[in-house]
């Protein structure tokens, strides 16, 4: 059987993307152009200037994936493109700059959803790893516990009820002074911080008796897999007024460290009693929160005493990438699934 060769693009937020991915498991480029520096002086992604930013290097990257993998447009087999959910004008480039491709060299068009392509992340390193398996997204605008039937399949188990957890992790990291983008930076001070430094409060959700639920696509459903960092967040912001106003030093490793932990702990108690409760047997993270060194390190350990296989990407393919979506691009390929000439971006496109 010949190879399959699929190029990936990805535009949704800050990063601009381009890979190239042969068998949907072997990634032979991935460029990632990454707009941080530009948004850090705002304190957060400007949508307008994300896209600007998309237009100027999405040709540059795509030639740069083509030439790193040592292909040409005439060995791609596919195009595969995230078209939501994101910013719509950044989605829009990297549409565009698919179906630009598809078009003029007769190729099929594939559009990606983001969140898939969070999960297929995990397909790159672990070549035994095929659903069904459990898995835990959690990036800056999601946070999702999905049982992946099959390739492109979800189960959705529980979701965050407010804010997803990277948002959180951002946010936490400007009231504290540490900027944007505040996850990586959260992570690094807290590894000099005490955990146990400053009590806030875990996350609690509701119990709504629900622990079996299959959401329809864009329900507003609610489960016991919920999440909620929003409470913590405010804890955060809480504590920092209240030091303030009684003069009261605070450590900013230590506060670091003590939201990480709460949030560290909630995202693997619920994945754990998911676990359990479905009988699954291989557990994965993905999305640009999983490439935090705690959660990674007490994810493992809890897997390793809940005898499951754990499965998590390096963290070059937890955050935003196109080697992801071209691998998800492959098994929606496989499947025979193809987009239109008409494939527009979706910026809440449900999962
Ligand atoms: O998956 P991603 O790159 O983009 C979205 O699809 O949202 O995730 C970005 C999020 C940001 O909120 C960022 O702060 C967070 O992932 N993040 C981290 C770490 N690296 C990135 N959060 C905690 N620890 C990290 N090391
Ligand atoms: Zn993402």
């Amino acid at each position: 059987m010949s190879d399959t060769l699929i190029l990936g693009i990805e535009s949704s937020c800050d990063e601009t993307a381009a890979a190239v991915v042969k068998n949907g498991r072997e990634v032979l480029s991935n460029v990632i152009s990454s707009q941080i520096d530009l948004h850090t002086i705002y304190g957060g992604v400007v949508p307008e200037i994300a896209s600007r930013k998309h237009i100027e290097k999405i040709n540059q990257v795509i030639e740069l994936a083509l030439e790193k993998a040592g292909v040409t447009l005439d060995d791609i087999d596919a195009v595969a493109v995230t078209y939501g959910p994101g910013l719509v004008g950044a989605l829009l480039v990297g549409v565009s700059a698919a179906k630009a491709i598809a078009y003029a060299k007769k190729l099929p068009l594939i559009g990606v959803h983001h969140i898939e392509g969070h999960v297929s992340a995990n397909y790159i390193e672990h070549p035994d790893l095929e659903p069904p398996f459990m898995c835990e997204i959690i990036s800056g605008g999601h946070t999702h516990l999905v049982i992946v039937r099959d390739y492109g399949e979800f189960e959705i188990l529980g979701r965050t009820r407010d804010d997803a957890a990277g948002e959180a992790f951002d946010k936490v990291a400007r009231a504290i002074g540490l900027g944007y983008p505040g996850g990586p930076k959260i992570d690094k001070a807290a590894r000099e911080g005490n955990p146990e430094a400053v009590d806030f409060p875990k996350p609690k959700v509701l119990d709504t008796g629900k622990t079996s639920l299959t959401f329809a696509r864009g329900s507003h459903e609610m489960s016991n897999y919920d999440f909620s960092f929003s409470g913590v967040k405010s804890a955060v912001l809480n504590y920092l007024n209240k030091c303030e106003m009684t003069h009261e030093k605070w450590d900013v490793a230590d506060v670091a460290a003590s939201f990480q932990k709460v949030v560290v702990d909630s995202l693997v108690e619920t994945a754990m009693r998911g676990v359990k409760d479905h009988n699954v047997k291989k557990f994965a993270i993905a999305g640009g929160v999983a490439s935090n060194t705690a959660l990674r390190a007490a994810m493992e350990k809890a897997c390793a005493e809940n005898g499951l296989d754990f499965y998590c990407p390096s963290p070059v393919y937890c955050t935003d990438n196109a080697a992801m979506i071209a691998v998800a691009g492959y098994y929606e390929f496989k499947k025979g699934n193809r987009s239109g000439w008409d494939l527009n971006a979706v910026p809440n496109l449900k999962l």
